[in-house]
C-alpha cells in the first residue's frame, strides 16, 4: 500500500466514526472545476496584486477597474462546474449528524453540488452590495449589464458583496466557526494555502482544543506540521474515497 493510500485508509477511519464535522475549504476545491487559485503554481495573484483589485481603496478609487476583474472572474467562473470533491462534500453531509461547511470560496460551487449549510466567510461572487442601502442582489449575468451595476432599489453603485482585504468578517460569522469547531470530532482543511486570516489560524485552534485534523493540499502550507493526517494530493481525487469504502485509489 502506498503512503497516500494508507493515509486515506487512516482519514477515511477517522471521519466514518465521528458525527460531527467541521470542514474548511480553499480555492484548491475548486481548482479541478477550472477556477484559477489565488496563490500557488497557477495562481490568479501571478497577474495581479490583491491591494490593486480586492481592497476597498481600490474599489472608491477606480470602481470601474474593480468591477471589470470582477466581470471577468464572473466570466471566468459562469461555466465551472462543482467538482468530485464538492459533490464528496454534499454527500458527507447527508450522512454525517452534523456537518459544518466553511469555505473561503466565493464562486458558490458547493452550493451547486448540493451542500446546503455552507457558511461563506468572504462573501459571493454572484451578489452584488448596494453601498447605499445595503440591499443585496442575486445577480448571474455575465457580462453585467453596467460597469459598475445600480442597485435595483436606490439606484445607488452596487459593489461585489465579498471581503476585500483590510474589511472585517462580521464577528457573529467568526464565533459561529469557532463554536463549531470546539464541538466538533474532526476539521478537514482543504484546498487552502493557509496564509489568510482568520481561516488561517483555524486549524490551529482545532488542534489546541485537540480535534483530529486532516489537511488535503498538494502543496505544504505553514501549519501542516501541526495537522494529524496530511494527504499531499488533490482533493476531487482523494474526498471521494474518504467515505465510500468501497473504491481504490485511482
Ligand atoms: N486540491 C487541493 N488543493 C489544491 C488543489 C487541488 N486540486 N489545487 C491547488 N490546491 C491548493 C494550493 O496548493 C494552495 O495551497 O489550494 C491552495 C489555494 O491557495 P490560495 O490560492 O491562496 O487560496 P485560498 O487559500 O483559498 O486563499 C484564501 O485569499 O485572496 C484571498 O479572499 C481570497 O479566499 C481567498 C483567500
Amino acid at each position: 500500500m502506498t503512503e497516500t493510500e494508507e493515509k486515506v485508509v487512516q482519514a477515511r477511519e477517522v471521519v466514518e466514526s465521528a458525527s460531527n464535522i467541521v470542514v474548511l475549504t480553499g480555492a484548491g476545491i475548486s481548482s479541478e472545476s477550472g477556477v484559477p487559485t489565488f496563490r500557488g503554481q497557477e495562481g490568479l495573484w501571478q497577474n495581479y496584486r490583491p491591494e490593486e483589485l480586492a481592497t476597498p481603496e481600490a474599489f472608491w478609487k477606480d470602481p470601474k477597474l474593480v468591477w471589470e476583474w470582477y466581470d471577468w472572474r464572473r466570466n471566468a467562473v459562469k461555466d465551472a462546474k462543482p467538482n468530485p470533491g464538492h459533490y464528496a462534500l454534499a454527500e458527507l453531509e447527508n450522512n454525517v449528524p452534523n456537518l459544518t461547511l466553511v469555505t473561503q470560496n466565493i464562486d458558490g460551487l458547493h452550493q451547486m453540488a448540493g451542500s446546503s449549510n455552507v457558511t461563506e466567510m468572504h462573501g459571493n461572487l454572484w451578489q452584488i452590495r448596494c453601498t447605499k442601502c445595503g440591499d443585496i442582489e442575486q445577480n448571474f449575468d455575465v457580462p453585467l449589464a453596467e460597469l459598475p451595476p445600480k442597485c435595483k432599489k436606490c439606484g445607488e453603485m452596487g459593489r461585489p458583496n465579498v471581503v476585500w482585504f483590510g474589511e472585517m468578517i462580521e464577528m457573529s460569522l467568526i464565533d459561529k466557526v469557532l463554536k463549531a469547531i470546539e464541538e466538533c470530532h474532526v476539521m478537514l482543511i482543504i484546498g487552502t494555502s493557509g496564509v489568510v486570516e482568520p481561516a488561517a489560524s483555524m486549524g490551529l485552534v482545532a488542534k489546541q482544543t485537540d480535534k483530529t485534523v486532516i489537511e488535503i493540499n498538494p502543496e505544504e502550507t505553514p501549519s501542516s506540521g501541526l495537522y494529524d493526517i496530511v494527504i499531499r494530493e488533490k482533493s476531487g481525487e482523494i474526498l471521494p474515497l474518504l467515505f465510500t469504502s468501497n473504491r481504490t485509489l485511482s
